[in-house]
């Protein structure tokens, strides 16, 4: 049965393997100093939380991260899910859809008005569980980038 839990330091050879499929998913990289910032702010559990999905012998076998932020529409705050990862041997057992909901009961807990997050137009697999799990709400997402 797969389990949610905080990552603790121990968690962090586990750890990097997983935000490092997640970075490449994106075929994306981030310096040393970055995962070595975002693992610290984690384990302070201040701003930015995270947590872990471990099989029956617990080992992890996927990764949420999330954070709140203050709005102008309510009093309270929205949750951001910022990053989601599956292994792909654990993929299609549900663990995904746990992850999420983890955040979701958190969120809820905390006193957030909601949890939203943001996926390629192209996620078809991704996009398959979020379109049971939650609302498409049809917005497009821009950026400007300011540094590199
Ligand atoms: C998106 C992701 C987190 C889902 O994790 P998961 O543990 O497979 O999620 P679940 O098992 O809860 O749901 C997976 C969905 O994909 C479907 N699926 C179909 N074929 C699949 C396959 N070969 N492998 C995995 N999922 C498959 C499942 O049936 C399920 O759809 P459903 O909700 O309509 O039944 C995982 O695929 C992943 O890490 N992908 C790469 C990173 C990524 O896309 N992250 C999200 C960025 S926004």
């Amino acid at each position: 049965m797969t389990t949610i839990s905080p990552i603790t330091a121990d968690d962090r050879p586990a750890w990097d393997a997983l935000w490092q499929g997640y970075l490449t998913f994106y075929e994306s990289d981030v310096p040393a100093e970055v995962s070595e910032s975002t693992f610290q702010r984690i384990l302070a559990d201040d701003h930015i939380h995270g947590a872990l999905a471990r099989d029956e012998q617990g080992h992890p076998i996927g990764l949420v991260h999330w954070l709140t932020h203050p709005a102008t529409w309510t009093t309270k705050v929205y949750c951001y899910l910022e990053d989601l990862f599956v292994a792909p041997e654990a993929r299609g057992q549900g663990v995904g859809e746990s992850l999420i909901g983890h955040v979701r009961d958190w969120a809820r807990v905390f006193g957030a008005t909601k949890v939203y997050w943001l996926t390629a137009d192209d996620n078809a697999t991704a996009r398959s569980l979020y379109d049971r799990v939650a609302t498409s709400t049809g917005f497009v997402h821009y950026e400007i980038e300011l540094q590199p």
